[in-house]
């Protein structure tokens, strides 16, 4: 029942965002933040995880197409990189440089995540973050 509401709550913060049409906010005005807690951004990056596909090619500890999750975050950690950056298309990958496979991901930085928001890039960190912690030795 919780979950319910908390989809709904979420679908509505969602659609908000999408209605506001740009020539609506004003100069100055502050477009109002969905801050979202730290469960709802693991709920959100979990879905745009499987709606962004970005599951059939990274499972979460085994290698498939791309590296698995604890393998992209072990690296992240390490090298303190910024998966946010990375998927807005502003730095070099660092987990696996082969020429082929970095084209592969860029093919979905440019298609898949061409319109995503910053809230949204945020929540997948999230998530992977949180899939990171609870899988990683
Ligand atoms: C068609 C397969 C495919 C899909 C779909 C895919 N990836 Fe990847 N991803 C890869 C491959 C291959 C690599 C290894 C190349 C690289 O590291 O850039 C990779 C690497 C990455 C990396 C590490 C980049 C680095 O610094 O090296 C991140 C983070 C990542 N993917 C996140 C995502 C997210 C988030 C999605 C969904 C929006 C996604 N991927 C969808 C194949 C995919």
């Amino acid at each position: 029942m919780r979950l319910i509401s908390f989809f709904i709550m979420l679908l509505m913060i969602c659609s908000c965002n999408r209605a506001k049409k740009p020539e609506e906010v004003k100069d100055n005005s502050v477009p109002a933040r969905a801050e979202l807690s730290k469960d709802s951004k693991i709920f959100l990056g979990n879905r745009l995880f499987s709606e962004k596909t970005c599951i059939t090619c990274h499972a979460v500890d085994q290698k498939k197409i791309g590296p698995s999750v604890v393998e992209i975050m072990t690296v992240y950690k390490g090298k303190s990189g910024d998966i946010v950056s990375f998927l807005k298309g502003k730095s070099e990958p660092i987990v696996d440089t082969t020429a082929s496979q970095v084209a592969i991901m860029q093919a979905n930085i440019e298609g898949f995540l061409r319109d995503i928001s910053d809230v949204e890039l945020d929540a997948i960190e999230t998530y992977m973050l949180h899939v990171d912690k609870l899988n990683a030795n």
